[in-house]
């Protein structure tokens, strides 16, 4: 295995046919791929984003002004949450890392899509059954579990839709003309093959009590962990060094990473439920399991923080490459900041208040937007060589940092207040009006980062529409790796 990711997506096709005497003969030429099954993909989860951080800023008013959009059953707060969860999961994260793996799979085994009929066909069935789902949510019609809302059929309907996916990129990677399996392909493969079992158990469970809550949350975290982290961190394994110019900082730090989160991820459910009643020793293992997640953390810490090092000046020219390093940022601190939730007197503190809350939306505003806007202005620029406009980038960046800033640090100071003074003995409902000012705030941050989408996707729009050559050069040869 090597992990060596290079820049080569610059190559434009005038320079591989003159600096390269000898192609290649096991790569395939573009015009195998087309790239539509990643294309619907992608865009469905940039719609979907949008979608969700409207029902987040709907939430998040009703939160301090319960009056708003109060006489409509399907959108009260207890209906609207789960949607807003729902499609940010659903949705956005997954359609949109997926799309980012159906461009990545083909061009790292050098082969074309194993169907890309398929792959579309799975995207416009995935759409509909979020949308069957969520409106069946609205509805009345939930299963009432975190993360396992959707009810049947839509959920059953999930659970053949990842399978058909799973078995796309699987036979993809069969019939792979590479031989060597890059980072990236090996976080795919963790995502896409034990994901449909984890989300079988997790939503056909028979289990009641507190066995319910265990395996419930089992399938949560691996759904968190185990499905989007991977298909984020694949992502950026695949487009940093390509930004950069340059290989991954070490093979080696990959490889401890990779297998250290593919062997400790799995167990960290647990600490969903600390000081839950369930026995002492789940509560303690997966404590440990979280704890044990700084290895692969600081492994990606260090390689990333390697492979960026001497290429700073990059981010005054590359938006795609800021935004590159904010999902790296993002991945981090969400994910050491949850390694410090799981310590057990720590979370004796923290559990009810806003401070989880700080944490998820680092995880997928930090890590999860800021990764796939760097995945498609890198997709725009350097695969389909279209130029959008700098200035709107720059809105779009600045927008994005200080609605994440100002989501996650209201969330985080409201969180510690809170914690302290139900310490000093206080009740729930003596410090519930202190967070009217920070759901305030979260409101207007949410607010910033809808309208940095909005300037996103118009951006996206006239690139798009207005590039006369798009479609020719987007079957410009990308000789993907090194
Ligand atoms: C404009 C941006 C957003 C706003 C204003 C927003 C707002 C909210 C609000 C008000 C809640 C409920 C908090 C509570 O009940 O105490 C929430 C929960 C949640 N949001 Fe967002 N959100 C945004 C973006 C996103 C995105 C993009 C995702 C992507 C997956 C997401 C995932 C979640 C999750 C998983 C929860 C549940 C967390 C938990 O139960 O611990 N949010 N959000
Ligand atoms: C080393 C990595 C991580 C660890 C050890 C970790 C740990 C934790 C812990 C202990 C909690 C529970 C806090 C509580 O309710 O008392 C939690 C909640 C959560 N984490 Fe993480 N986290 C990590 C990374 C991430 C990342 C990167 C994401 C998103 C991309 C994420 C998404 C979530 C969500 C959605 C919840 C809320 C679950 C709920 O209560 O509804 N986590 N995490």
């Amino acid at each position: 295995m090597t992990s060596t990711q290079t820049n080569s997506d610059t190559i434009t096709q005038t320079k591989i046919l003159s600096t390269q005497p000898q192609p290649n003969p096991f790569r395939i030429h573009a015009l195998e791929r087309t790239d539509h099954a990643m294309q619907v993909w992608l865009f469905s989860g940039l719609f979907w984003l949008t979608i969700a951080m409207i029902i987040g800023i709907i939430g998040a008013v009703k939160l301090f002004y319960p009056e708003f959009l109060q006489s409509i059953p399907a959108l009260a707060y207890g209906r609207l949450r789960p949607v807003h969860v729902n499609i940010g999961i659903f949705g956005f994260m997954s359609m949109g890392y997926l799309g980012a793996a159906f461009y990545m799979v083909p061009r790292l085994t050098q082969a074309p899509l194993f169907s890309e009929t398929l792959g579309a066909l799975t995207a416009w069935g995935w759409n509909f059954n979020l949308l069957g789902g969520c409106l069946a949510i609205m509805m009345g019609f939930s299963k009432g579990k975190e993360y396992s809302e959707i009810p049947f059929p839509f959920d059953m309907g999930f659970g053949l839709l990842e399978i058909a996916v799973a078995g796309n990129i699987f036979s993809t990677f069969v019939q792979r003309r590479e031989q060597r399996l890059y980072v990236s392909l090996w976080y795919i493969l963790l995502a896409i093959i034990p994901f449909p079992i984890y989300y079988t158990l997790g939503n056909a469970n028979r289990f009641s009590g507190v066995e319910d809550a265990i395996v419930n949350w089992f399938y949560s975290h691996n759904l968190f962990g185990i499905w989007l982290t991977t298909l984020g961190l694949a992502t950026l394994y695949y487009i940093v060094p390509k930004q950069v110019k340059k290989p991954l900082y070490s093979h080696t730090i990959s490889f401890v990473g990779f297998w250290t989160l593919a062997a400790f991820y799995p167990w960290n459910g647990g600490h969903h439920v600390i000081w839950g009643p369930v026995p002492m020793w789940v509560m303690s293992a997966s404590v440990t399991a979280s704890l044990a997640m700084f290895v692969p953390v600081f492994a990606t810490i260090v390689n990333f923080g390697g492979t960026a090092l001497g290429a700073l000046s990059v981010l005054k020219t590359d938006v795609s490459y800021r935004f590159s390093i904010l999902a790296y940022l993002g991945y981090a601190g969400a994910s050491l900041w949850g390694s410090s939730l799981a310590i057990m007197s720590f979370n004796a503190k923290i559990h009810f208040t806003y401070m989880t809350i700080a944490h998820v939306h680092l995880g997928f505003l930090g890590f999860g937007i800021a990764g796939l806007v760097a995945f498609t202005y890198f997709y725009l620029e350097k695969s389909r060589k279209l130029s959008y406009s700098q200035s709107l980038a720059e809105w779009h960046f600045w927008l994005t940092v200080l609605g994440i800033v100002g989501y996650v640090a209201s969330m985080a100071a409201i969180g510690l207040i809170e914690g302290n003074e139900w310490e000093m003995g206080n009740s729930p409902t003596g410090t519930m009006m202190l967070r009217t000012p920070y759901n305030i705030v979260r409101a207007i941050s949410g607010g910033m980062l809808l309208v940095g989408q909005s300037v996103f996707l118009w951006n996206i729009w006239q690139t798009l529409t207005t590039s006369t050559e798009s479609a020719e050069k987007s079957l410009v040869p990308e000789n993907s790796q090194n």
